[in-house]
């Protein structure tokens, strides 16, 4: 082997070691969690179970690493057995999850840390964080989504324009709307109707500001997405609609600043979940 050659070949063989599984393109799937969850979390459980079996799990399991780390060989001993325990009874709850875990190397785990030898300690711990880490890669997204997401389908907005009550999906559509008359109609020429639909999509933006507190508490929020920069732009579109001749340049920029300080940025933050909620309702009927 030419030395060039061999150092390439010593990078390939050093990629390969950094990178053991990222080389596959893998689909990421953000399936509903199993039924049998439901039960460990509120509102048929009181408190959420399966959150405080992980803080179970980790604080038995940081106990081992910090006393390990501290040479203090007997509490490490004790916080291996109770993890071991806690790992295994983790293990039962939800029957769908079973092959995530693996109760002998959590058992291993348990019975190195009684060697005392803290590289060997190390190395057991590897192969039961895998199995956490294999778990939370699958379905964390999932159980965010199904248990601490409110529910954006379930909530109704009163609609200034109409004065109907709408579905939030629904209000959506009305808030589009509003949006699409005032581009279109200023593209027209037509001041006066893309004036009405500048009004309207002020009303309803505004409006959207008693939804806020049907998942939030802090008032804070709403100085984002429909907050002071939002307003001002909605301000200058009807300012400018009522000039003899509006300019252009002002009203699109206003434009661009509801679309993307309003639209774009409460969808990136809000819609993804609405999204996925939406696909397993329709699964479930
Ligand atoms: C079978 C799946 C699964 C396995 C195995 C698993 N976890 Fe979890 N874990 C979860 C899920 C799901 C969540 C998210 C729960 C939530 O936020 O509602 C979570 C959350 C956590 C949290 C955060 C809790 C919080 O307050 O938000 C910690 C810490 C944790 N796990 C530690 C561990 C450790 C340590 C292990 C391994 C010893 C482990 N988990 C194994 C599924 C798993
Ligand atoms: C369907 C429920 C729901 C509605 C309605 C809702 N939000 Fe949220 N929003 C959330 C959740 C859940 C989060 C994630 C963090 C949290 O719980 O605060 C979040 C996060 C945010 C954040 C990120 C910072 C933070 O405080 O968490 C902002 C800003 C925000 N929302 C603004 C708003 C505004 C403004 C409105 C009303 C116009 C609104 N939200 C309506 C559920 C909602
Ligand atoms: C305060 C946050 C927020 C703001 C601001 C916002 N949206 Fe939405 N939008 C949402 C959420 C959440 C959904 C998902 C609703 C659902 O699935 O029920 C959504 C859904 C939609 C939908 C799809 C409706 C459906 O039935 O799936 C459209 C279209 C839409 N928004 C347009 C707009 C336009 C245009 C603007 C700006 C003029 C805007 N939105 C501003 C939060 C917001």
């Amino acid at each position: 082997m030419t030395k060039q050659f061999k150092s390439i070949f010593a990078l390939l063989v050093l990629i390969s070691i950094l990178i053991p599984s990222a080389s596959f393109a893998e689909d990421y799937i953000v399936k509903e969690p199993p039924k049998s969850l439901d039960k460990l979390y509120p509102p048929i459980s009181k408190e959420p179970k399966w959150v405080n079996q992980m803080h179970k799990v980790s604080g038995t399991l940081n106990g081992v690493l910090v006393n390990v780390k501290e040479n203090d060989w007997e509490n490490a001993e004790k916080s291996a057995g109770l993890f071991a325990e806690a790992y295994e009874e983790t293990s039962k709850l939800v029957p769908e999850w079973k092959d995530y875990f693996d109760n002998d190397a959590a058992k291993k785990f348990a019975e190195t840390v009684k060697t005392r030898d803290a590289g060997k300690v190390w190395k057991a711990m590897g192969s039961v964080g895998k199995t956490c880490g294999k778990c939370h890669k699958e379905n964390n997204v999932a159980v965010w989504t199904k248990y601490s997401w409110p529910s954006a389908h379930k909530i109704k907005v009163s609609d200034p324009v109409s004065e109907e009550e709408l579905k939030y999906g629904k209000y959506m559509w009305k808030i589009t709307g509003s949006f699409n008359a005032a581009m279109v109609n200023f593209k027209d020429g037509q001041y006066d109707r893309a004036l009405k639909g500048a009004k309207n999509l002020k009303s309803r933006i505004q409006g959207l500001k008693s939804a806020c507190s049907k998942c939030h508490v802090d008032d804070s929020v709403k100085n984002f997405f429909v907050g002071p920069n939002v307003t001002k732009a909605l301000d200058s579109l009807q300012t400018e609609l009522t000039k003899e001749k509006p300019n252009p340049g002002v009203f699109w920029k206003s434009i661009g600043i509801i679309g993307k300080q309003s639209c774009k940025r409460c969808h990136l933050t809000h819609r993804s979940y609405a999204i996925i909620q939406e696909v397993w309702e329709n699964h479930d009927h």
